[in-house]
């Protein structure tokens, strides 16, 4: 651009983008023409207050720019009138409305930037991009003219050329069903959401400048779904609900035997799901005061299983080996194809699964963790009734799935019940009087205070949740009742009641017995489920590592409900997960849950997954020799042969002592069952 009298220089900040532009030219239009990430919905017309900016005023020496007020347009009666409505923060300007007079330095807030940070809670967890595949855009639209007979479609798509520079739109008939009444009804100044920059998939009357996405998880046990703002990344609902296809079986396995054996049981359990996820729309859209239909995107993870029920395919072909899945590429389909109640024209994209136990979930995990930008050796876990299993750093990423059953979950366990009021999460056993005390949900007194009892007399102490069941058998192998072999210790009976014969085996009494009930117990029963359990997933770990060529990992990040409630210290005392710095190792919340809300709200995120669940290792593990025999050594508590030396300088572990002889062969055939 030639320099005269009449140019001034902008410089936009943090872009550092600068260029010298005719005094009068809007700031806005200065943006654009040097590429700087500026958001508008209304195309510049004082509507939307998208583009908003901030004068920074004074001397800018490295820019050397002296940047000052009277070097911008004063307000003029479009910003005026727009903060009769929406009052301007002090400082702030539409760009849209603002002419540069002179140099200035105009920094751009990331509020008004389109492709922003959303910034995610956890300090471990990356910030979200914002890049929505719907975006809106408000244009006028020539009338009709009887000497120019082109159809609405064509002016509309010649006017969002024009303002916004987007060519080459499809629309298909669901959107001509709407063009004409829209364009009519709105004086043929409408709002148009257009899908990938590809796709006219909505129009309304009039100007519109929100449009919602809905994230979900389906998960075997609950249904987990946020429904966000796709303009500012905000979470603005939240929901969850029990799978209703636990009716038809508890996990997975006798879900899939449900179809086999029931005509007409996959459409069951297909219906079952999309009607729970429509209770949950309506829910989050009833908190956040807008209606289904302002829901234009939605993205889902899960399990294998759960993908091909929810997407109506049968899952029968994944309760038996090879596993093959229907399909493990992403899908993007028309929301009405799952019958989804959200905006008609509304899409869905669903995110690829990795093998056939590795689902759709696990690809969410990776894409909330990241870990292929890590030089750190990561694992991650997501425990359910099969933990999904992925190791990785920037060089390899790794994933299976291992067989640890519902016993993490409560099932399987004498006294286990689901995480709810009255179910004991904390348990502490004195090193020399063997007595426990106890925490419930609900409660948050110890069961030593004095006012225990009161506080629970509603609640009750009902049974032993998944953290709970973790805590007590990790801490009575601490205080000497349960062995490195997992036997409990019938000698200590002579030490204290709670140690009591239990048939050929022994029990400990963790809680309650008084009155003449039965007391909350833990079973050598009990013991050998949760050893089973952990022995399958640190046994898929293993396998994992010693694919990776590492002995060690660097960073643990648990993920799902089960992650969130366990005490990291308590499961690696088990030995669930291999040793690792204790500070290294931390809950991941609902990764699969934030990895649909990443895809959500940064379409580019999808391409990034798709191509990382094709760098992913698929390992089977009931293939696998080597499987069974690192199984057997994970049987001990924490493991038969793994000196566990980080978790060690934390806590000190009781001596072994105990030979494994004897019930190796039980684990090894308990292994070939599992596996
Ligand atoms: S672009 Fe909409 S108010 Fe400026």
């Amino acid at each position: 651009m030639a320099v005269t009298t009449t140019d001034a220089l902008v410089v936009f900040t943090p872009s550092g983008r600068r260029g010298r532009f005719p005094v009068g030219t809007p700031l806005l239009q200065a943006a654009r023409s040097l590429g700087v990430d500026i958001d508008s919905v209304c195309g510049g017309r004082g509507m939307c207050g998208r583009c908003q900016v901030v004068l920074a005023e004074g001397e800018f020496a490295k820019h050397g720019v002296t940047s000052r007020s009277t070097n911008l347009s004063p307000l003029g009666p479009v910003e005026r009138e727009f903060a009769r409505g929406h009052p301007l923060a002090p400082g702030r300007r539409l760009s849209c409305s603002t002419q540069v007079l002179g140099d200035v330095v105009v920094d751009v807030p990331q509020d008004s930037q389109v492709h922003r940070q959303v910034v995610r809670k956890s300090a471990e967890a990356h910030d979200i991009e914002l890049d929505p595949v719907v975006r809106l855009h408000y244009v006028e639209v020539q009338l009709p003219d009887m000497h120019d007979p082109s159809g609405d479609l064509r002016r509309l798509e010649d006017a969002l050329e024009f303002e916004w520079r987007l060519t080459e739109l499809a629309c298909d008939v669901r959107v001509l069903q709407q063009l004409q009444p829209a364009l009519r009804r709105g004086g043929w100044k409408v709002t148009v959401a257009v899908h990938g920059g590809s796709q006219i998939i909505a129009v309304w009357p009039g100007f519109r400048q929100r449009v919602y996405g809905i994230a979900v998880d389906v998960g075997s046990t609950t249904i987990a779904a946020h429904l966000c703002d796709l303009s500012s990344g905000e979470v603005i609902a939240a929901a969850g609900a029990m799978n209703p296809q636990i009716r038809f079986g508890e996990d997975l396995m006798s879900r899939v035997s449900y179809v086999m054996m029931h005509h007409g049981g996959d459409k069951e359990m297909t219906d079952a799901v999309r009607a729970a996820i429509n209770d949950l729309v309506t829910d989050v859209a009833r908190q956040a005061g807008i209606v289904r239909e302002e829901i234009l995107e939605a993205t889902f993870v899960g399990n294998p299983i759960m993908h091909h029920l929810l997407l109506g395919i049968s899952p029968v072909e994944l309760g038996g080996a090879p596993f093959a899945l229907s399909t493990d590429a992403s899908l993007t389909l028309w929301a009405t194809e799952i019958d989804l109640a959200i905006h008609r024209n509304a899409r869905i994209y669903v995110l690829p699964c990795i093998a056939g136990h590795v689902g759709a979930d696990a690809a969410g995990v990776v894409l909330a963790e990241r870990p292929d930008l890590s030089e750190e050796v990561t694992l991650l876990v997501d425990v359910g009734t099969n933990a999904e299993i992925v190791l990785g750093d920037h060089r390899r990423l790794l994933a299976c799935s291992s067989p640890t059953g519902p016993a993490f979950e409560g099932a399987q366990i004498s006294c286990g019940q689901r995480a709810a009021p009255g179910a004991i999460e904390r348990v502490r056993i004195d090193r020399e009087t063997l007595e426990p005390r106890v925490k419930v949900i609900g409660c948050d007194l110890w069961s030593d205070d004095p006012h225990f009892a009161a506080a629970t007399a509603a609640i009750g102490v009902t049974g032993i949740c998944g953290s709970g069941i973790i805590e007590v058998i990790a801490e009575l192998y601490l205080a000497g009742v349960i062995r490195h072999d997992g036997v409990i210790d019938g000698s200590l009976a002579e030490r204290s009641a709670r140690i009591r014969a239990d048939g050929r085996t022994f029990a400990y009494d963790l809680h309650g017995g008084a009155d003449g009930r039965a007391p909350l117990s833990i079973t050598q029963n009990d013991v050998r489920a949760i050893q089973l359990a952990k022995a399958a997933l640190y046994a898929g770990v293993r396998l994992l590592m010693e694919r990776m060529h590492v002995d060690r990992v660097d960073r643990i990040r648990l993920a799902g409900a089960f992650g969130s409630h366990i005490d990291v210290k308590y499961a690696m005392v088990l030995g669930m997960i291999p040793d690792c710095a204790l500070g290294s190792v931390s809950s991941a919340g609902n990764a699969a849950g934030t990895g649909a809300r990443i895809a959500l709200l940064d379409q580019r995120s999808r391409r990034v997954i798709e191509q990382l669940v094709r760098r992913v290792e698929k390992i089977e593990t009931a293939i696998e020799p080597r499987f069974q025999e690192f199984f057997v050594e994970a049987m001990a508590i924490p493991h038969l042969t793994a000196p566990f030396p980080r978790l060690r300088e934390a806590v000190p572990l009781p001596e072994a002592g105990t030979a494994m002889a004897g019930s190796g062969r039980r684990a090894r055939s308990a292994a070939r069952r599992k596996a």
